[in-house]
């Protein structure tokens, strides 16, 4: 049994210490935003925050989370208004979406900490996120109108 702090909220699972962080979150809280790409940190579709900074959940463990406060797209913004959710709405970014909660996440990420970001700033945050529909130009234009720069 481990106890994790997700999206505010206390909760306990039935895991062990060594699974990852995403099977947890996905499995058996069922908090299905967050995606399963590559599973070995290479994508960034699994991307969640931990005490606010972004990591990829699928090489996270149970036991390297526990005790640090869990974020998901699911607890982004209690509305879903988070600034990049809205521009990432009025940008039209997503295509079949797959990636895109961790896109967010990672953006969240470099704004959190850089709230305006250069570009060359932006591209050195978000280039371990890959996006299969080659949604980059947009990406950057969501990120760039949220923080507006
Ligand atoms: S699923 Fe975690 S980085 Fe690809
Ligand atoms: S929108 Fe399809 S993988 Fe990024």
């Amino acid at each position: 049994m481990a106890t994790l702090l997700v999206n505010g909220k206390s909760q306990t699972v039935d895991v062990s210490p060594d699974t990852p962080l995403l099977w947890a979150i996905r499995e058996h809280l069922k908090l299905t935003g967050t995606k399963f790409g590559c599973g070995v940190a290479q994508c960034g579709a699994c991307t969640v925050h931990l005490d606010g900074t972004a990591v990829r959940s699928c090489q996270t463990t149970i036991a390297q989370a526990a005790g640090k406060k869990i974020t998901t797209i699911e607890g982004l913004h209690p509305q879903g208004r988070h600034p990049l959710q809205l521009a990432w709405i009025a940008e039209q970014v997503p295509q079949c979406g797959y990636c895109q909660s961790g896109q967010i996440m990672q953006a969240a990420s470099l704004l959190a900490k850089t709230p305006k970001p250069t570009d060359d700033e932006i591209v050195a945050a978000m280039s371990g996120n890959i996006c299969r529909c080659a949604t980059y130009v947009r990406i950057k234009r969501a990120i760039k109108r949220a923080a507006g720069v």
